[in-house]
């Protein structure tokens, strides 16, 4: 243990981190940052060609992060997991997605964790970052990097430290953005501190791995929770002929007791529409329902739909059916100002909307094409004439986009963020959620 405590104290530990993707890459960037000498180990080739020339593929880390790190020798990929035998320390941060019938899909972690075990040697610390149900660390970790002469806490230090990477997020970025740390025992605690302590400003301990899996559970169903009950109120508000962003703006005013969330178009990303069915699914195993979990769920879930609804009944208004229109998309990522378009809610928009007959393009200038269900989508230019199509629909709220111009060329809009609150012309075409 002291020896590993050394090595981080005075930079020689060597870091692997498994999984460079969103998460993984703001990390490498960090540890090579505090002067660690790091290797990012992922099976895709591309990501580790990139970062090996210092090349972003991440739209919050830039070239000019990634350049200097690998240039000074500081930083480097590789996809080969003999790269695991001469670290100190290793941090997973590898997909927790789930399977067809929404349970989660462990192989990525038992992957890590089996190519880590193959590779071990005393004094080594591990730590999961992924997303998963409480006990993963403790119940697949665990047995397998505890056996023969490997004693938990004394020859392998293992733990669980939630990522909260916010895409798109300015202000809060890996170093400033307070960090749990959960340990299988004190000294594996220790260990994590001792790592973390040299990138991230404000650590926050827990007394386990169990309850730091749980604090991210936590964080996620509370938003996805949130987000359901104001999809809920924005439904109600229709009915109620209330213009919900109004309520919501004037509610956030309290200074006290009132956290906003806005309706939309449904749940994406690869946080929180899975996150939560982690949690609902550990519970099942336990004969007890997450009935929160599962109404937000079967809310969110149905807000596509909702949006289809809504065209279909902008075009009625216009004696038009949506069999034979011809649709666009405004923006196709999950959120605003991202890349990002894992589980997007765009695609079940585009899927309900073909299902009925319509023609569907999208446009998003930073998702060039998509591959879906095994088809391939392209963007339509950003210079797009929107007066071509019957109906434009605002997915995604992107910042960059000339508003004013598709308000004054569009026959109809469908609104689902309400991005032309300020936007001066014609509303009588605007239809919002
Ligand atoms: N993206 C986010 O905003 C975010 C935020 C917080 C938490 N998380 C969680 O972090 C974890 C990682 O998410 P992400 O968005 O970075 O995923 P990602 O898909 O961007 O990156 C994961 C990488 O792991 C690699 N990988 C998978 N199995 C591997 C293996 N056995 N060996 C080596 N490489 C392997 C993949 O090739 C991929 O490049 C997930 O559990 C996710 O829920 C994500």
């Amino acid at each position: 243990m002291n020896g590993l405590l050394q090595k981080i104290e005075d930079r020689s530990a060597r870091v692997v981190v498994i999984g460079i993707g969103y998460v993984g890459l703001p990390l490498v960037v960090e540890l090579a940052r505090a002067g660690f000498r790091v290797t990012g180990y992922d099976k895709d080739p591309t990501k580790v060609r990139m970062l090996g020339l210092g090349e972003s593929y991440i739209g919050d880390i830039s070239s000019g992060d990634l350049k200097p790190l690998v240039d000074a020798g500081r930083l480097r990929a590789s996809t080969d997991p003999e790269v695991l035998r001469a670290a100190d320390a290793v941090i997973v941060c590898v997909p927790t997605p789930l399977n067809k019938t929404k349970d989660p899909d462990m192989r990525f972690i038992a992957s890590a964790s089996d190519e880590i075990a193959e590779r071990q040697h005393p004094n080594m610390l591990i730590v999961l970052e992924s997303t998963t149900y409480p006990g993963t660390t403790r119940e697949v970790l665990v047995p397998k990097l505890c056996h023969g002469k490997y004693a938990l806490g004394k020859d392998v230090f293992i733990a669980f430290s939630p990522e909260r990477v916010d895409p798109g997020n300015a202000r809060f970025r890996t170093r400033n953005t307070p960090k749990v740390i959960g340990g299988m025992t004190p000294a594996c605690l220790e260990a994590t501190r001792a790592l973390y302590g040299t990138i991230i400003e404000n650590l926050v301990p827990v007394s386990s791995t169990d309850a730091a899996e749980m604090v991210k559970l936590l964080e996620n169903t509370f938003r996805a929770v949130n987000i359901g009950l104001v999809n809920e109120v924005a439904l109600m508000s229709r009915r109620l002929g209330v213009d919900v962003w109004e309520v919501i703006r004037a509610a956030a005013t309290k200074p006290f007791g009132f956290m906003p969330f806005y309706p939309g178009p449904g749940l994406g990303g690869h946080c929180i529409p899975i996150d939560p069915l982690y949690l609902s699914w550990r519970m099942r195993t336990l004969k007890y329902q997450a009935r929160f979990i599962d109404l937000a769920d079967t809310i969110n879930s149905a807000m596509p739909g909702e949006v289809v609804a809504l065209v279909q009944e902008a075009l009625n208004g216009h004696r038009k059916s949506v069999s034979g229109s011809k649709i666009l998309l405004s923006g196709i990522a999950y959120k605003k100002d991202v890349a990002d378009y894992r589980e997007s809610p765009a695609f079940d928009v585009i899927d309900g909307l073909h299902r009925l007959g319509a023609q569907v393009d999208y446009v998003d200038r930073r998702v060039p094409e998509v591959e879906e269900g095994g088809h391939t989508l392209k963007s339509v230019s950003t210079g797009v004439d929107y007066g071509r199509y019957d109906a434009v629909v605002i997915v995604t709220d992107h910042s960059d986009v000339d508003y004013p111009r598709m308000l004054r060329e569009a026959k109809i809009v469908v609104d689902t963020r309400d991005a032309l609150r300020a936007v001066e012309g014609d509303k009588s075409k605007v239809v919002r959620l």
